[in-house]
């Protein structure tokens, strides 16, 4: 079979890494000179919008699917005429504009933080009058890697925060002061069978994911999270790989946002559950029954970013595994991670706290 996804970055890479095992064939559509999943299969060199660069993609692939959510939902719903497309363009629709996603969330019965749409300095100095503060303003679209998001924690905050990001549809959310933050991912095939993942925890600074950890202990926050997930890709008629993020407060949670893809939360599955979510996309969107889900280590995950370090190989005897995804270094940029493995949690944090020291040091 041939797989087409718009989008040859690092997830593109790792999806077509697991595809080898199923012997699937890999075509991508992205305009950058030298993206990393282009060690995998021919690139197309066209514009995501790009009606030709989609039709010449349809026309190579049995199925088409994407690495990342900005992709011009209409440009996809008009190629969807012409090929399998996973998943749906609607999921799209919904995880692009963070007023829609929140709104689904609501009509499935799954808590948010508190929030209104912003169009105005005016809009936003009666919604710190309502809502309090802090909040955090965010752009309703376009957003990543904690990008167009001001936090205001004063009400002269409100001034400096608007002339960032006023303009534009935005949307403020009250603050949460969560204990902890953590994903569900889960996997949809195009029969509606689903599999979920345990429940992942995930440490941010500056907007950005640093580590992961997997399996969460707290076994009551991650069946809420499943039933939540699974009400998703349901909802959604979804067909692949979905990751949730969601705060935890106590034993209550509350939805953040989600992406219709795989996820860098879900980085530690290739070598710590049975089956990768890169693997489970792709059987997902062939209609392929979803892999075993389940964990078979305690897996840690660091990303890397800015800078590879030097000399670092994976070992697999001592279960630590490096992923280089042929970047260029830039400061931000994610260029890599690093997986390790162990027996228990406290060996797992071990190993991270290592792990991360020696990268720091
Ligand atoms: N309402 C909120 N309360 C507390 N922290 C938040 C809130 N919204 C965002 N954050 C923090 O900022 C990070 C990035 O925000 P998010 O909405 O996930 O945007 P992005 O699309 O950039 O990932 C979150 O993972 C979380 O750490
Ligand atoms: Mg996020």
């Amino acid at each position: 079979m041939r797989v087409g996804i718009v989008g040859a970055g690092q997830l593109g890479q790792m999806l077509g890494l697991a595809g080898k095992r199923l012997d699937l064939e890999f075509t991508y559509l992205d305009p950058a000179p030298e993206p990393p999943a282009r060690i995998v299969g021919p690139v197309l060199k066209f514009p995501f919008d790009s009606d030709s660069g989609l039709e010449q993609l349809a026309s190579l692939v049995d199925v088409l699917t994407y690495e990342f959510e900005n992709v011009p939902v209409e440009a996809i719903e008009k190629i969807a005429d012409r090929v399998t497309v996973y998943p749906p363009p609607e999921a799209l629709r919904h995880a692009q504009d963070r007023l829609n996603e929140k709104r689904l969330f609501e009509e499935l019965g799954i808590p948010v933080p508190a929030y209104a749409a912003i169009d105005s300095e005016q809009d936003l100095r009666a919604v710190v009058r309502s809502l309090g503060l802090p909040l955090v303003l965010k752009t309703r679209r376009l957003g990543y890697d904690g990008k167009g998001q001001q936090v205001l924690t004063d009400e002269s905050d409100i001034a400096t925060a608007c002339q960032a990001l006023c303009g534009r549809p935005l949307i403020a959310e009250q603050w949460i002061a969560f204990d902890r933050e953590v994903s569900a991912i889960g996997t949809r095939n195009v029969d509606g069978r689903i599999a979920v993942y345990p429940l992942t925890e995930n440490r941010h600074s500056e907007g950005m994911l640093r580590t992961c950890r997997a399996p969460d202990a707290s076994r009551g926050i991650a069946d809420q999270a499943g039933q939540y997930l699974t009400r998703l890709l349901e909802r959604l008629n979804y067909v692949g790989v979905l990751a949730l993020e969601l705060f935890v407060t106590g034993d209550q949670l509350f939805a953040n946002e989600f992406a219709p893809r795989v996820h860098n939360s879900g980085h530690w599955t290739i070598e710590g559950a049975a089956t990768s979510q890169f693997e489970n996309h792709l059987r997902a969107i062939l209609n392929m029954p979803p892999g075993d889900s389940s964990a078979v280590a305690h897996a840690g995950m660091i990303n890397l970013i800015g800078t590879m370090p030097g000399n670092w190989i994976s070992s697999e005897g001592e279960r630590i595994f490096v992923h280089d995804y042929g970047k260029k270094p830039r400061p931000g940029r994610k260029l890599g991670h690093i997986t390790v493995l162990a027996d228990s949690a406290a060996e797992r944090d071990r190993k991270l706290a290592e792990t991360s020291n020696i990268l720091t040091d």
